[in-house]
């Protein structure tokens, strides 16, 4: 397994291009599976979740051409396999997203139920209850969930989501726009990635209203053709690459973002002291105020608000900020893993329940280390950088998943960083046996 080497102290300094939305790019390959006509995806990001993405829709039947390393162009129209399996699922949750499409589509869909996962039990209990709604019979078989369509397909209907979930969201979209009539979801996920969805569904024909408000509109049609689409940036690389600016005590020019898709992370660390210039639309410059970094406590929420995907990095941030921070994660209910590894390297943090306490400003001292999902792995990531010594980072292939050839970023801005396989050093490397972006 892979590891990162790390020797923080370096401020980091330059300019670096924010890549495609992981969390777009996986709901629109999975609507691919709507058409028998070729949908083509561009600024699709090269992270390992779309790398399981893209298999899943082969394993399917669907063809995928990757014209260049981060277009994707996927023709659904021999689909003869309507089921994600385990060893999918297991190392993706978002697999589940298949469901949606292959139910509105073909009016059969199986997908291994995923277990739980680092972050908490995760069910997708509120995508079942509403795929009901539309008509569909839903079961268990050998741990898979089944979902069939009554004769005739799927009848759109209203669906009051009682608690707002991402992907759940995403596939009611996906199996509703070719159901018979209108449907209506309620209390429906707000997120910038439900509004892409949105977007490329409208360019295949789709007709949705209200994408990126509580009340998504959409009237069924009998079928959707091909289209094209530029996935948009991804937003929590954009917030963890200012918090990288403001932990090192750098000045990093953060490109190809949109800034008014975290409003929220932008205001929080701007009253925590970071200073954020937007230079244009989609440019912005991030470093340390003047007057250093002030403890400030965020509680996560569903989108409009302070994102959950950005707490493990908030935290790292305020192990350096003056003052007592108080931490609150409502989405999930285990997400405080990165904690334990940042008490290790000398931070004072006091956790219970759902509630974490951060008292700044500690020094961080390099120790060997475990990631444990994703944004955990970012959040250590950016610990280490500002940390005294040495820091083994282990299991760093959750932070694959998400981020983009990061060692190759960080090292192009001055970070001290190196990935080490297996004993191997491989300095600049990123996702063995796959080819390197240009
Ligand atoms: N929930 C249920 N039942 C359901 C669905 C959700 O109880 O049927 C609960 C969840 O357990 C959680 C809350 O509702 O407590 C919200 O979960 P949501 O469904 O919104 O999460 P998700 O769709 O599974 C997506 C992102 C996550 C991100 C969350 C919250 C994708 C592929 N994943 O997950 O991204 O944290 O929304 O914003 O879009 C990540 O990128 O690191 C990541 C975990």
């Amino acid at each position: 397994m892979d590891k990162f080497v790390v020797r923080g102290g370096n401020p980091l300094k330059g300019s670096i291009d924010i890549g495609g939305a992981k969390n777009s790019a996986l709901p629109c390959l999975a609507a691919t599976l709507l058409t028998s006509a070729a949908v083509t995806l561009h600024n699709v990001p090269y992270v390992k979740d779309l790398i399981t993405q893209k298999r899943l829709l082969e394993d399917l039947g669907a063809t995928v051409l990757t014209p260049a390393l981060r277009t994707h162009q996927v023709t659904a129209d021999h689909i003869d396999v309507f089921e994600a399996p385990y060893h999918l699922v297991k190392t993706m949750r978002a697999s589940v997203l298949a469901l949606g499409p292959l139910l509105g589509r073909f009016g059969q869909a199986r997908v291994s139920l995923p277990g739980g996962c680092a972050i908490g039990t995760r069910p997708i209990d509120l995508h079942l209850q509403a795929f009901e709604k539309l008509g569909a019979v839903v079961s268990l078989e050998s741990g898979d969930v089944v979902a069939r369509a009554p004769q005739g397909g799927l009848t759109g209907t209203t669906i009051d989501f009682e608690k707002i979930t991402v992907t759940g969201t995403e596939n009611v979209m996906m199996a509703a726009v070719l159901a018979r009539g209108t449907t209506t979801i309620n209390n429906a996920a707000e997120e910038p990635e439900i509004e892409d969805l949105a977007d490329l569904l409208s360019k295949m024909g789709a007709r949705i209203s209200g994408a990126g408000t509580p009340t998504i509109v959409i009237e069924g049609v009998d079928e959707l053709g091909g289209a094209e689409h530029t996935i948009i940036p991804d937003r929590i690389e954009t917030g963890t690459f200012i918090v990288a600016a403001a932990i090192t005590g750098g000045e990093l020019e953060i490109r190809h973002c949109r800034p008014d898709d975290l409003r929220a992370v932008i205001a929080k660390l701007r009253e925590a002291g970071v200073e954020i210039e937007e230079k244009d639309a989609t440019t912005l410059v991030a470093r340390r105020g003047p007057g250093g970094l002030t403890s400030r406590d965020v509680t996560t929420e569903p989108h409009p608000n302070f994102p959950t995907d950005m707490q493990a990095q908030y935290m790292a941030l305020m192990t350096q900020a003056e003052g007592t921070s108080v931490i609150t994660e409502t989405i999930f209910e285990n997400r405080f893993m990165h904690a334990s590894e940042l008490i290790r390297m000398g931070a004072d943090i006091h956790f219970s329940g759902n509630t974490a306490v951060v008292r700044g400003r500690t020094p961080l001292m390099g120790a060997p280390i475990i990631a444990s999902d994703l944004r955990a792995s970012a959040s250590l990531v950016l610990a280490v950088l500002c940390a005294e010594g040495e820091t083994t980072i282990d299991r760093v292939y959750h932070i694959d998943r998400g981020y983009e050839t990061i060692v190759r970023k960080l090292r192009s801005l001055g970070a001290d960083i190196e990935r080490v396989r297996q004993g191997i050093e491989a300095a600049t490397g990123e996702m063995p046996a796959i080819p390197q972006p240009a």
